[in-house]
């Protein structure tokens, strides 16, 4: 990537999954339109991600990143995103007391709208159609005619980020993420199962520490640390007109930034070096990802990593490696040797949904809650045996009680799987699944605080 990057560079670049439109002029209108519209971020909320990601780097917090596999449109109820928020604060409720570290938090959230996939064509019901490709694209109807892609949608998805956000952001910073509501966070949840139990028992004793702390003359409301909190909002940066239309200069540091998000990655079928996303995302500064699974070998890494991240910034580049419970072992400690060999600054992240996914003989696609912690389990083993920092964590979830994914603490089966299988894409951790996972991590990061 020798040639001199601007907004349009990628147009000159192969650009996988992008969608076919029947009309290109309409698509150019709507992104004129996306173009004049305001930014969802803003530059400084980046740079403080960037910040707070050189920390997870260097071990001195944790990220913590999840949400739908794809968030759709008729999906964005006030309700359903303050449960997908709740989720996250108590998954991180229960990480930070485990770790003692800080938890930066980022949702899959507000923008995660676009799909890549591996067949572009699916049959349904006899019938031969496009893939659902996320609800900027086309539509999850089994409809020949919806599953075309349109254009219209990236507005429909720009408007709906920025209403979600703005929820997010009056949840954050309103009063619902103090500190103090630990409890209520719970109340219509599990709170009758045991894993329900074990998690009232610790909001229990941090009601009791905030007391303690009030009694010594500190009044917690007066200390944004303890109510607010700051979620960071990300996606797979997929449709490279929609990504390159709502990407402004700063007019602080005159350099580029993706508004749409506080962070995009690059996902794994289209991280190719020579290819139009890695030359856009390069240009960008704000915090990247990346997901590595087992086709990446140790030398495209680094020729990816020299291309991302050309000054070794701390917290700009976050690596998702999602291999599978069955191949972390063979895959992960040639990379991890690699980078460190060469004194690369990145966060190592772990995405254990997405080589864990399989087809049950009821014909959903599934993920064992086993092999998702087997995968964990092995990322910080393997991280430890290095002495590389296991940064952090990539969740596919939701907070509503879906059955998509098996096993936990319900033992869910595969003859659940049809009761609440919601989602429009891949399998999610329910409510009850994502807390305990978020426990068992929370004993594996104890190990270290
Ligand atoms: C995803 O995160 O939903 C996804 C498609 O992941 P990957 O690029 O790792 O396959
Ligand atoms: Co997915």
């Amino acid at each position: 990537m020798s040639n001199q990057w601007h907004l349009d560079s990628w147009r000159d670049f192969p650009a996988a999954q992008q969608p076919e439109y029947p009309d290109l002029k309409e698509v150019e209108q709507v992104l004129a339109e996306l173009r004049q519209q305001p930014p969802l971020v803003f530059a400084g909320e980046c740079r403080k991600l960037k910040k707070k990601l050189a920390d997870v780097a260097v071990g001195k917090a944790f990220l913590l990143q999840g949400g739908d596999c794809a968030e759709q449109f008729s999906q964005n109820h006030a309700k359903i995103i303050r449960e997908k928020l709740r989720i996250i604060l108590q998954m991180a409720v229960v990480l930070t007391y485990g770790s003692l570290k800080p938890v930066v938090k980022v949702g899959r959230i507000a923008g995660q709208y676009a799909k890549p996939r591996s067949k572009p064509m699916e049959r349904v019901n006899g019938v031969e159609m496009a893939s659902y490709k996320g609800d900027s694209i086309n539509s999850v109807e089994a409809d020949f005619d919806a599953r075309v892609p349109d254009p219209q949608r990236m507005l429909r998805a720009y408007h709906q980020s920025a209403s979600t956000l703005n929820l997010l952001r009056a949840f954050t910073h309103g009063g619902y993420a103090d500190l103090n509501m630990v409890n209520a966070w719970n109340l219509q949840f599990v709170k009758n199962s045991p894993l329900g139990q074990h998690y009232e028992d610790l909001a229990t004793e941090i009601h009791r520490t905030l007391k303690f702390i009030e009694a010594c003359g500190i009044d917690s409301r007066r200390f944004p640390q303890l109510n607010q909190v700051d979620l960071y909002t990300s996606h797979e940066g997929l449709v490279l007109g929609f990504e390159a239309a709502l990407t402004r200069c700063d007019s602080l540091t005159q350099n580029w930034y993706n508004v749409g998000a506080h962070m995009v990655w690059i996902g794994d079928r289209t991280r190719q070096l020579d290819g139009a996303h890695v030359e856009y995302f390069r240009g960008i500064n704000n915090p990247i990802g990346m997901k590595v699974g087992p086709s990446c070998s140790a030398d495209e890494l680094m020729k990816l990593i020299d291309a991302l991240n050309p000054n070794n910034e701390a917290g700009r580049l976050v690596l998702i490696t999602r291999f599978g419970a069955s191949k972390i072992e063979r895959m992960l400690p040639k990379l991890i040797r690699k980078v460190k060999e060469n004194g690369r600054k990145v966060v190592w992240t772990c995405d254990p949904m997405h080589g864990n996914t399989f087809n049950a003989d009821t014909g959903h696609k599934t993920r064992r809650f086993s092999d998702i912690l087997q995968e964990l389990t092995l990322f910080f083993k393997l991280h430890r045996a290095e002495g590389t920092v296991p940064g952090g964590v990539h969740f596919e979830l939701t907070g509503d009680n879906v059955t998509e994914c098996l096993g936990g603490v319900e033992d869910l089966k595969e003859e659940h799987l049809a009761n609440a299988y919601e989602t429009a894409c891949d399998p999610r951790l329910n409510a009850a699944q994502s807390l305990e996972m978020a426990f068992k991590i929370a004993e594996m990061l104890r190990e270290d605080a």
